[in-house]
């Protein structure tokens, strides 16, 4: 019997990981610890919430004091830790709390690992979920490796650099068990309707603008977030000690052709006139500091771990779009009250 924490699991990657785990190792007792922030919603885990093996525990990693004391009270095994603020926009407007959480927040988790597991002791394993974009941006041409010199243009990108050599930094100098993972853009069920594909499948589902940053043409490498969660399956199982794993789709688009093929899915989901959805395609004043280009070199964790992407990208966009469709009140729920404050404030002068 293993007693597993995973941070962040009410959010979007996090509710798909307790999901698998919950589901595939009865033998685990998984503990979801999440403060709920807007971007948390335990709603997102009704079909597993009641399992024997499920525990869910409302608490901030900001707060060293109590995490300390969790993790006395349970004794972790393993710690799988997704908790953070995740929207670029959003570390524009306001770093202090990426600061916090992604920063202050990740150094209280692994001082309350240190503090439990002594020093060379067997089967722990502290794994940091962490991504692409603390490498920077690319140009034309090249791909993220692990041994990409890190480059981060955002608050949020600067925030999770900062976290990764920390945790780095606790496995040299405290010999911490850890792994890192740095993994692309992700899509799929239960993404907060701020990032690109939630929200322009919100929009063109109520015929709003779908605003465009500048010219529509950086590129980001997408991937399911189910193949996302079994990858975080397999490194936290069997990646190595101390070492780093990049996780990518080896699937680009530009923003624009990507939400073309988009509103063309949307179109004939919805019943439309091919092109429909596309006339809401609307350019909007361009996001400070965009990165051009994301793109992952995936070769170590599919050599190394026999990892790979399970879905073609048509296929998961399609899987995408009928599972919003399918739970409108899902998107209404979480796309009202402070999140529309949010959007007024994010989009109304362009
Ligand atoms: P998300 O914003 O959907 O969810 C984050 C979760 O963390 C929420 O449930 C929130 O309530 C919780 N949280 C935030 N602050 C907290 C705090 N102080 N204490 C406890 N819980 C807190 O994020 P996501 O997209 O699911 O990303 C999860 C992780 O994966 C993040 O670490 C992110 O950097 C990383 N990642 C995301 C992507 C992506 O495309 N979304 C890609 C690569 C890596
Ligand atoms: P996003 O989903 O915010 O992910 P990230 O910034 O972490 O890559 O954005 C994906 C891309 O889409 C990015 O290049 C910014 C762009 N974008 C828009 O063009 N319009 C939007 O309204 C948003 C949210 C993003």
């Amino acid at each position: 019997m293993k007693t597993l924490l995973i941070t962040g699991g009410a959010g979007f990657i996090g509710s798909h990981v307790v999901r698998r785990f919950v589901n595939k190792y009865p033998e685990y007792k998984i503990v979801n610890l999440d403060v709920l922030t807007y971007a948390g919603n335990l709603e997102n885990l009704r079909d597993i919430d009641s399992r024997s093996n499920y525990e869910f525990v409302k608490a901030d990693i900001n707060d060293s004091a109590v995490i300390t004391n969790l993790f006395e009270k349970y004794q972790f095994d393993g710690v799988l830790h997704l908790a953070a603020e995740s929207h670029v926009d959003r570390s524009i407007a306001d770093p202090m709390a990426f600061i916090m959480t992604n920063i202050v927040g990740t150094v209280n988790l692994l001082n309350a690992a240190r503090k439990i597991w002594k020093a060379g002791s067997e089967g722990h394993r502290f794994y940091h979920i962490s991504t692409d974009e603390v490498y920077g941006s690319l140009g034309e041409s090249g791909l993220f490796l692990e041994t990409t010199s890190y480059d981060p243009h955002s608050p949020y990108s600067a925030s999770k650099a900062s976290s990764d050599h920390l945790v780095r930094a606790y496995h040299d100098t405290y010999k911490l068990p850890i792994v890192i993972t740095n993994c692309s853009n992700n899509y799929g069920p239960n993404q907060f309707p701020e990032k690109l594909i939630p929200l322009a499948i919100h929009n063109i589902s109520q015929n709003k603008p779908i605003p465009i940053y500048g010219k529509g043409e950086n590129i980001r490498d997408w991937l399911y977030v189910e193949d996302h969660a079994a990858a975080i399956d397999l490194v936290f199982h069997l990646g190595k000690d101390g070492e780093t794993y990049n996780i990518g789709g080896h699937n680009e688009w530009t923003n624009i052709s990507l939400i073309k093929q988009l509103c063309l899915t949307m179109d004939k989901k919805l019943g439309r006139e091919p092109g429909t959805s596309e006339k809401l395609i609307t350019y909007v004043k361009d996001r400070a500091g965009h990165d051009l280009r994301y793109a992952i070199d995936s070769s170590k964790i599919q050599q190394e771990l026999g990892w790979a992407p399970s879905l073609q990208f048509e296929e998961g966009i399609e899987k995408t779009v009928d599972w919003y469709l399918a739970n409108t009140e899902w998107l209404e729920n979480v796309a009202s009250g402070a999140y529309e404050k949010y959007y007024e404030k994010q989009y109304v002068s362009r």
